[in-house]
């Protein structure tokens, strides 16, 4: 029996003791051998062998079980041991992305209106005369469509100038009262260190029934909201001339450059452009059929304000790809 006992204490794996496990516990195995040979006993002493039998049996069964407890946990803690993943190590850095400066710039500016209640409109690129000039007030042949480079498609579509049409889109689908802005990029057949024929705007638009719209409110509201972008600036108002507003201005913000000193910046105003802007024209609100209201509306350059809020240079860099400018901006 000690034998046997050895056997199972050096088996020293699952496997070795499965071998064992056939070796005693088999149809063939030892113990059946032994119980085999019970019919050759003489029957007074029948009871004694089988129960030495039994005994030996036992005995044999409890340390197979023993045995066989060690060796799956030593098995479980070498798995553990050997798949275990350190996570104090470090990692390879991936490098993360970042939003353009000019989306940076344009979710600012949207943070400020959504706080403010206006709704977020977009339009088609593609537009069509209609929605882009003559629903504007800006009929065929009109001078101020030269304002406006445009790309037109043969079909007579075109790549819109300006957000503005969605201004008319916006009026068109729902009833006043309106209070919205829309974001989104325009084209134009311009290229020079401030002019990219891909850019971006932000219009806005606030109708309400006629006489609850004054140019005092657009004044207080864009005047705040340039405070907000650039700082403690000073704001003022320029007349200025948009076929879809009258009266129309044109709003400066004193120079950031040189606190309105004079720099080559502001062209030695002290003074910088920075959106246009008006009460709604008459015409507009018969375009889309509205009647009895009052409204203001007004429209900025995205890459202006990053050029002015991060000081470059030149605008057309912003469109390069180059990594080395856009990391600046992480
Ligand atoms: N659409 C004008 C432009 O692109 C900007 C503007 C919008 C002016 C709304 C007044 C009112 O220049």
């Amino acid at each position: 029996m000690k034998e046997l006992e050895a056997k199972i204490l050096q088996a020293d794996t699952l496997e070795a003791l499965e071998k064992v496990r056939v070796e005693l516990f088999g149809k063939k195995g030892v113990l059946a051998v032994e119980f085999a040979k019970m019919k050759d006993v003489p029957g007074p002493e029948k009871k004694a062998f089988a129960e030495g039998l039994n005994t030996t049996k036992t005995f044999l069964q409890e340390s197979f079980d023993a045995r066989y407890e060690t060796l799956k946990s030593e098995a479980i803690h070498a798995a553990l041991k050997s798949e275990a993943i350190d996570v104090s190590l470090y990692g390879e850095f991936a490098q993360k992305g970042a939003l353009h400066p000019v989306m940076q710039t344009m979710d600012k500016i949207i943070d400020y209106f959504v706080a403010l209640n206006f709704a977020v409109q977009s339009g088609p690129m593609v537009e069509d005369d209609f929605h882009n000039f003559e629903a504007l007030n800006l009929p065929k042949h009109h001078p101020a469509r030269d304002m406006q480079d445009t790309f037109y498609f043969k079909d007579g579509g075109l790549l819109r100038t300006h957000t503005s049409p969605v201004q008319i889109r916006t009026m068109m689908q729902t009833k006043p009262p309106i209070r919205m802005i829309a974001p989104g990029t325009v084209f134009r057949r311009d290229y020079d260190i401030t002019h990219t024929p891909m850019f971006h705007q932000v219009e806005g638009l606030v109708v309400d029934a006629k006489g609850k719209v004054s140019f005092a409110n657009l004044k207080s509201i864009l005047t705040d909201f340039l405070q907000y972008m650039f700082g403690e600036v000073e704001v003022r108002f320029r007349p200025s001339f948009f076929p879809f507003t009258e009266p129309s201005a044109e709003v400066d913000i004193s120079c950031i450059f040189c606190q309105g000193e004079g720099c080559r910046v502001c062209s030695h105003t002290g003074w910088l452009e920075v959106l246009g802007c008006g009460i709604v024209d008459p015409n507009v609100f018969k375009a889309v059929g509205y009647e009895e209201v009052s409204g203001y509306a007004f429209g900025l350059g995205v890459e202006r304000f990053a050029m002015l809020m991060h000081k470059i240079p030149d605008l057309r860099s912003l469109f390069e790809g180059d990594i080395r400018l856009l990391e600046q901006f992480r």
